[in-house]
């Protein structure tokens, strides 16, 4: 069992969108592990509120299921998650800032970094001054990021 956390910064658009979706696509595939899946934003500004309704309509239109409230990353996260994730590189710098311990047992990952047509930037576009093109871009970046990371971890390949 593996728990795997998305963290983005108001923690209703991406990192919701990446964790519903890895649910998902975890449940209908053979990968042979269990995940708990959480996701985290790094400001608190959205706290308890729902996905965003633009992430919402994306994932109802292609039957990914979604329950989610937003909240700001804890502490605590570092020592109970085994894989943190950020979604863009302000979100791995502020994580790494808010890290209180070095030897904690979570691993910070950026997510790009598991994206087989990435080109360089560690960045999944920020869509919530965006229109659903944007999302949609999200939605694309996380599914190839996603499908490499649930092989990866299917064949036991190191991900750090
Ligand atoms: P997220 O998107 O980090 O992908 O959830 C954002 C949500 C809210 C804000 C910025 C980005 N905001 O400025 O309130």
């Amino acid at each position: 069992m593996y728990k795997v956390l998305f963290v983005c910064l108001g923690n209703i658009c991406r990192s919701p969108l990446a964790a519903a979706l890895f649910e998902y696509r975890v449940l209908n595939s053979n990968v042979g592990i269990t995940f708990e899946v959480g996701s985290a934003g790094t400001i608190n500004y959205h706290a308890g509120k729902p996905a965003d309704e633009r992430v919402l309509q994306l994932l109802k239109e292609k039957n990914i299921p979604i329950q989610h409230s937003a909240r700001r990353i804890q502490v605590e996260d570092f020592d109970y998650y085994d894989f943190i994730f950020a979604m863009d590189e302000e979100n791995y710098d502020s994580l790494k800032k808010f890290a209180p311990l070095k030897n904690h047992k979570a691993k910070l990952i950026h997510f790009r970094k598991y994206d087989p047509y990435n080109q360089g930037s560690f960045t999944v576009p920020d869509p919530y001054y965006g229109d659903m093109n944007d999302f949609n871009l999200v939605f694309s970046i996380c599914d190839d990021v996603i499908d490499n990371l649930i092989d990866k971890f299917k064949l036991g390949e190191p991900i750090n």
